[in-house]
């Protein structure tokens, strides 16, 4: 039994902002944005605009690309790190806006890698046979807890969302492995000082930016050539990396200490900045979209963030 992807759908706020924007608000440049990050806009919700709804959004358009009806779905899994409220789950909140009588729901926590982590946790109910179609869906509205004052943070997260819908067959394709990690002891490198238990407030992101850089590079080095391990394959059977999208740099690196051409590497971040565990399945589903992703190529997902949390997954498409 595998898991398949039987389509994809993304879904991005209405309002652009541009670096130029942002440069009337805080102390930063367009240059200084570019050069050390890549980024040259981000998508900001409005007030009408949620992370349920922009993930609402964007499993639609996978439904209807996989061309299922929302009935049809067994189990929604949701990664954020900005649901819309503690609780309920936003996956509950989305399987209501499907119109979704009754199936399994519930959202993931790990961040940036959520969305590796939920692709995990679905393939694995999948396989076991807890349900056969789900929604995987990343969203975020990390707009909502950065702390617009600090030029170190705002400038780097945008708002987004992605969703894929995965359908257990007998078949060859689909997912290959899912690789997850975490190590606590490096909570205090990226993390929100708020929250329910502690200040009562939502909070604010906090992020300690070079040290994140440094175990970025090491941990998605690391963890992708423990993925291809897994598989019995190497960097040369791979059509397209779709990373996480924090930085130019670390795409770059990354790429480089695996001697993989940068043309096989997916790239959002100049458009949608980092969009946390939203930023690989819209970045799939644009490369899939524009045609250069196509079935049977084989996919490698990665991503790394705060918890410290780092994964990724090998896919036949
Ligand atoms: O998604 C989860 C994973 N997250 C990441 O992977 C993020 C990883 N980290 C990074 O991408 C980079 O570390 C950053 C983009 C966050 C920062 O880039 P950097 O090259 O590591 O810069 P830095 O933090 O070392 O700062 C260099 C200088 C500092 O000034 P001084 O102390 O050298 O005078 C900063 O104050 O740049 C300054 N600076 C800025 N200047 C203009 C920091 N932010 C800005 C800004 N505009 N927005």
């Amino acid at each position: 039994m595998r898991s398949v992807i039987l389509g994809s759908g993304s879904a991005l706020p209405r309002r652009v902002v541009s670096n130029a924007e942002l440069a009337e608000k805080v102390d930063t440049s367009d240059e200084w944005i570019v050069e050390r990050t890549g980024i040259r806009q981000r998508y900001i919700a409005d007030e009408t605009e949620t992370t349920a709804t922009l993930g609402t959004d964007a499993a639609k358009k996978a439904l209807e690309a996989a061309g299922m009806a929302a009935e049809q779905i067994d189990l929604i899994v949701v990664a954020t790190a900005t649901p819309d409220n503690t609780f309920p789950a936003t996956a509950t909140k989305i399987q209501a806006l499907l119109g979704i009588d009754d199936c399994i729901a519930f959202d993931v926590a790990a961040v940036c890698t959520g969305f590796l982590y939920a692709l995990s946790v679905a393939d694995s109910m999948l396989r076991g046979g807890n349900a056969k179609r789900a929604l995987v869906i990343g969203a975020e509205t990390f707009s909502r807890i950065l702390d617009w004052e600090d030029r170190t943070t705002c400038v780097l997260f945008g708002d987004g969302a992605g969703a894929i819908v995965l359908e257990a067959q007998d078949n060859d394709a689909g997912i290959l492995t899912t690789k997850l990690h975490a190590q606590g002891k490096h909570n205090n490198l990226l993390y929100v000082d708020g929250g329910p238990s502690t200040t009562q407030t939502v909070g604010h992101l906090r992020m300690k930016g070079r040290e994140v850089f440094r175990h970025a590079v090491v941990n998605l080095a690391e963890v992708l050539e423990e993925t291809l391990a897994e598989v019995g394959l190497s960097n040369s059977d791979i059509d397209w990396v779709v990373p996480h999208q924090a930085n130019q740099r670390i795409l770059d690196a990354t790429a480089k200490k695996l001697g993989l051409p940068p043309e096989k590497v997916i790239i959002t971040v100049d458009q949608h900045a980092n969009t946390s565990a939203a930023s690989v399945p819209l970045a799939f589903d644009l490369a899939v979209r524009d045609g250069r992703i196509k079935r049977g190529d084989l996919v490698i997902m990665e991503a790394m963030g705060g918890g410290l949390t780092w994964g990724a997954a090998a896919l036949r498409y």
